[in-house]
């Protein structure tokens, strides 16, 4: 019997968090068992948390897991969406100061499937370090979506006015063509 595919779904504290549901619609319909693993600032600015727990029918971890907790089952993809600059610096630069980024870390070494779908505006990207850590994070094996095929960045206080068109599925499918 084939055990069903199970998807960790990062959330990071930029706008398309609040329609992370969309996400696990997508993800369910392809068959995932999705878990969630939020930021802080996720979980503080964007989340419904029960409302997410109620959909996944699994916790939202944002912390270590303490005694009693339900345990995650091992990854066999991640995506990482939306991904804000302060994620994708930290990640790249070995900093894992959240939950979030720890299993990231691990993952990446792990060399587990990850897709990251950052969400930054013009601003952000045109920073030299964030492009020197879509460089590292590439080279490290993870397939960053960003720029031609993937997110492209938006002026500074348009985010709200693109939300519609965060391309959730583009995670999704870059992770199916990784899959056996
Ligand atoms: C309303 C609001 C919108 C934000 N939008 C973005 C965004 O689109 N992209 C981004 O990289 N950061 C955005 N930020 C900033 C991040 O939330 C902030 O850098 C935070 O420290 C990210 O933490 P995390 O990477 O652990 O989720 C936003 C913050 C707020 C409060």
């Amino acid at each position: 019997m084939t055990r069903t595919r199970v998807l960790y779904v990062v959330i990071c504290g930029a706008g398309p968090a609040k329609r992370i549901a969309d996400c696990i619609k997508l993800a369910h319909a392809a068959g995932w068992e999705a878990h969630c693993i939020a930021t802080p600032s996720a979980i503080e600015y964007f989340l419904d948390v029960p409302a997410l727990e109620s959909l996944t029918g699994h916790q939202v971890r944002s912390t270590y897991r303490a005694p009693g907790d339900e345990s995650f089952p091992p990854a066999d993809a991640v995506a990482v969406a939306p991904a804000t600059y302060n994620t994708i610096n930290k990640w790249a630069a070995g900093i894992t100061d959240t939950y979030a980024l720890n299993m990231l870390a691990e993952l990446t070494g792990l060399g587990v499937p990850i897709a990251v779908l950052p969400f930054v505006n013009t601003a952000l990207a045109a920073n030299r370090v964030f492009e020197r850590s879509i460089t590292e994070l590439r080279e490290a094996g993870i397939q960053v979506l960003f720029g031609e095929g993937g997110f492209t960045p938006h002026p500074p206080r348009t985010g709200e006015t693109i939300l519609d068109r965060y391309p959730w599925p583009l995670a999704l499918e870059a992770l199916a063509q990784d899959q056996p």
